[in-house]
């Protein structure tokens, strides 16, 4: 993958998330300390701002080596009893959108995680047993979108819970400048400061950005890629002054334009826009959200003032 050149490697170099980062600092260098690996930790958060980069960052700093895996590629128990057996004393096991366990699997993660125990069943019919292996002490990450996604009894055995905001602007600048460095490319001030303006808070979103000013820049023979050269890749891209994409925009104008900026349920504006749920609940609306252009009400979202704003459209007289 690409994007593992420009990923840090450490808190240190972490930019942005002060909250996640000051804890994750002290509980990693306590548990080095004890000598003990670190406690089971659930890094949850809308997708791009991280997750994954910060589970392979606490394999680092605690010296341990990371066996990577995700929710819906565990289909039978075997599959994790596979991993967990494979895993040596402080190792981590990172599980990507692990809401996405099947119950059968989690059931064999409880025990796992509790008492570093596997118990399966082997065999079938009147010779099926159920045996237990000791495993090694080791540290489970999981990672999800929201952590309402999780069972209560997933949820609560991790010792450790971080969420991840989106992040600002500043941080957002600070990252842009450096991935323009790792990639030998001249940007300037300004130029961070746009990519990063227009990338919804997302550090994904500004590399992916990033790599697309790039390649404008390249072609038109620009050397040191400013704001106007920036500018004009986003332009292009339909990413616009507040960093929507054509998603953001299609969801706001549906609600501003279908539902008149009334209170809707999800269900309906997810038919109305062509989206799933998940993918409205997960990628889109976070963003949305968090900037204030739409709120969640007991009767539904709704888009406000702002997102009438931001497309010159005039508020419904009877807007509330
Ligand atoms: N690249 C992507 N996310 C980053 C972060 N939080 N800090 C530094 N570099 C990054």
């Amino acid at each position: 993958q690409v994007d593992r050149a420009i990923r840090p490697q450490s808190l240190a170099e972490y930019i942005g998330q002060p909250v996640v980062k000051e804890q994750m600092d002290i509980f990693i260098q306590a548990a080095r300390q004890r000598g003990e690996p670190l406690d089971h930790s659930l890094i949850f958060g809308p997708p791009g701002l991280g997750k994954t980069t910060l589970a392979n960052i606490i394999a680092n700093e605690m010296g341990a080596e990371i066996k990577t895996t995700s929710g819906p590629v565990l289909e039978r128990a075997g599959d994790l009893a596979a991993l967990l057996t494979n895993l040596n004393e402080g190792d981590v096991l990172f599980i990507d959108e692990i809401h996405r366990l099947s119950p059968a699997i989690e059931e064999v993660l409880y025990p796992a995680m509790e008492d570093y125990q596997l118990d399966i069943m082997i065999g079938e019919g009147p010779a099926a047993r159920s045996i237990k292996i000791e495993l090694p002490p080791f540290t489970l990450v999981g990672a999800t979108t929201r952590a309402g996604l999780l069972t209560s009894p997933l949820r609560d055995r991790f010792g450790i819970v971080q969420r991840l905001e989106f992040y600002d602007v500043e941080a957002l600048t600070t990252i842009v400048a450096r991935s323009a460095s790792k990639m030998g490319m001249q940007l300037d001030q300004s130029g961070s400061f746009e990519v990063a303006r227009r990338s919804r808070g997302t550090p994904r979103i500004a590399n992916r950005l990033l790599r697309r000013v790039r390649d404008v820049a390249q072609v038109s023979g620009e050397e040191l890629v400013g704001q106007k050269v920036a500018q004009r890749a986003l332009d292009m891209l339909s990413v616009d002054s507040q960093g929507f994409d054509h998603l953001d925009r299609r969801m706001l104008l549906t609600m501003i334009e279908k539902f008149d900026g009334r209170p809707v349920g999800l269900d309906s504006v997810a038919a109305a826009v062509g989206e799933d749920k998940d993918t409205i609940e997960d990628v889109i609306e976070p963003f949305l959200i968090q900037q204030g252009f739409v709120i969640r009400t007991p009767r539904g979202r709704q888009v406000t003032k702002r997102a009438y704003e931001h497309f010159n459209y005039q508020l419904p007289t009877d807007f509330k």
